[in-house]
């Protein structure tokens, strides 16, 4: 990836708005050193006008019309700005009712502004997708997928990783945004030509032109190319989709402000200590590929056995698997036939923890709705796995064990049966199960890895990755994080 990509355009960290006001000043700043250029010449056409000092205000050409109209109408490249008219253009959908923002709404992250596990979309609004949708923050240093992926923390061998969706099937971003344009289920455009059609209708046409060239629309494929290369232009340079404005950053800058409070510095102990949390080796904090540091991700995908999500109608059919990256959305790494050994079967990206404590929907079916449920899973997956799998054969018992804990996905208690662990992937693909702490294959009924402590800890550090234009889903109670 290329310096100017890594960075956008405008160089590193100078804000929007300060950059508007700065280049105010510069044009007032202009217009007054012309002036004073002229007064200060020989005065060769003896010009009774007195031009004023140097030091008075700077006159006409400083009124704010005149400002305006001499300051570029935005800091993005001209393809960004039709990507940002795009991204929010709900014309551009089969229904005329849904958008980019609709899934990935910018108050939110760029995640959705509901806690649904997956959205609603459609000609009619009314169909169910088949995954979680992620935000799209901290996505710009996304590497292609590959299946031998160097790992950032250059001491784990290479594996699968990089690539855009839960299951790395696009290799940029442009590649990417064509899925949704055209999905049934999402923004269920007919064709690429008909969102060629409504784009050539848009009233930001003409900025399409000024972007892409007159003739841009004489071709139908090549437009659609341009349009969606225009949608990544919009997610790589505004700031708004990787603003690094957590207390996490401040923290990592040594900046004021970055304080972690001795909660918080626990749990960032946690994340990283390969005997409890152990989260950052696969949500790697560190350095990243491609110049990135701290995205909390090291884009590699491991099978970790999330439970099936009866709520998302696909899975209705007992035969339908979601399986990542061995498909079936993905077709490149399907089995040779049903149940043939494949070790991509299982597998999802780890994505970012950047702004989690955000999410009201987790892991690729969005099947959990809470940060702590999800840690609570990693926890217990393996010691108590009747709170995340259904059992089958079994009684219910009439009323739960004062002692039987109600953070699961199940909240019967039974006598008797047996667990079916991994509900959500045939058994032929059970052994592609990660056996990393802390989901190690422990015995049921032993200790969990992470203490009640090192939990709350872990949700107060996870916090501290949220930007500071984002609202926590369930905000930490008052003095929580404090010691
Ligand atoms: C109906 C909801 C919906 C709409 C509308 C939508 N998306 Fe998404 N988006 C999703 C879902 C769901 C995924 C995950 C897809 C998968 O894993 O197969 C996703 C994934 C992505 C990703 C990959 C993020 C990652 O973590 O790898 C990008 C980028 C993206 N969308 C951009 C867009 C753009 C650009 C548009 C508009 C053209 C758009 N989306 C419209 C639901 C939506
Ligand atoms: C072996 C690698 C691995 C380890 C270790 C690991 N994770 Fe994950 N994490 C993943 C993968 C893979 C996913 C996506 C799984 C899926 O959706 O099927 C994920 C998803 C998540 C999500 C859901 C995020 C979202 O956007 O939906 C959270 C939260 C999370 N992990 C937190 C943690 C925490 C906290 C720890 C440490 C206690 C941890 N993870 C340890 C690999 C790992």
């Amino acid at each position: 990836m290329s310096e100017e990509r890594r960075f956008g355009p405008k160089g590193p960290a100078v804000r929007r708005t300060g950059q508007l006001a700065l280049a105010a000043l510069a044009v007032a700043g202009l217009a007054g050193a012309v002036l004073v250029a002229c007064g200060g010449g020989s005065g060769g056409g003896g010009s009774a006008v007195a031009l004023p000092p140097a030091s008075a205000p700077a006159p006409a050409a400083s009124s704010p019309a005149a400002v305006a109209a001499s300051i570029p109408a935005s800091t993005l490249s001209l393809a960004a700005q039709v990507g940002q008219k795009m991204f929010f253009d709900k014309n551009l959908s089969g229904s005329g009712a849904m958008s980019c923002a609709s899934c990935h709404d910018p108050a939110h992250a760029y995640a959705p502004a509901n806690d649904l596990s997956v959205q609603l979309g459609g000609v009619h609004m009314d169909k169910a997708g088949l995954r979680a949708v992620p935000s799209l923050r901290y996505k710009d240093i996304t590497p292609a997928y590959a299946d031998l992926l160097d790992n950032p923390d250059g001491i784990s061998v290479p594996g699968p990783g990089g690539g855009f969706a839960w299951d790395g099937r696009a290799d940029t971003l442009a590649a990417q945004a064509r899925i949704p344009l055209l999905d049934p289920l999402e923004m269920a455009n007919a064709s690429s030509a008909d969102v060629v059609k409504k784009l050539q209708a848009a009233d930001y046409a003409p900025l399409i032109a000024k972007a892409f060239g007159e003739k841009v629309f004489d071709d139908s494929d090549a437009a659609f190319a341009k349009a969606l290369q225009a949608l990544q232009a919009y997610q790589l340079e505004d700031r708004s989709f990787h603003p690094y404005s957590s207390k996490f950053d401040l923290y990592a800058a040594n900046k004021i402000g970055g304080n972690l409070t001795p909660a918080e510095t626990r749990g960032l102990k946690v994340f990283t200590n390969p005997a409890t949390g152990n989260c950052a080796s696969c949500h790697y904090q560190g350095a990243g590929l491609n110049g990135s540091s701290a995205l909390f991700t090291d884009f590699s995908y491991e099978a970790i056995g999330v439970p099936r999500n009866a709520n998302i109608p696909a899975n209705n059919d007992l035969k339908y698997f979601d399986m990542g990256v061995c498909g079936p959305l993905r077709t490149d790494h399907a089995p040779a036939a049903p149940n043939a050994a494949n070790s991509f079967c299982g597998m999802f990206k780890a994505p970012t923890m950047r702004n989690v404590a955000t999410r009201q929907a987790f892991f690729h079916n969005g099947v959990m709705h809470s940060l702590e449920q999800v840690i609570r899973f990693y926890n217990t997956r393996d010691t108590r796995p009747e709170l995340w799998y259904p059992t089958v054969g079994g009684t219910p018992k009439e009323k739960n064990d004062a002692d039987f804990p109600a953070y699961g996905l199940i909240t019967t208690q039974y006598t008797g049966g047996k667990v079916k662990k991994f509900d959500d992937l045939p058994p032929a693909y059970v052994p592609n199960i990660d056996t990393q702490l802390p989901m190690d294959g422990r015995a049921a009924g032993s200790a969990p890895p992470m203490s009640e402590q090192d939990i709350a800890d872990l949700i107060c550090f996870l916090n501290t990755l949220s930007d500071a234009d984002t609202k926590p889903a369930t905000p930490v109670k008052p003095g929580a994080c404090v010691n």
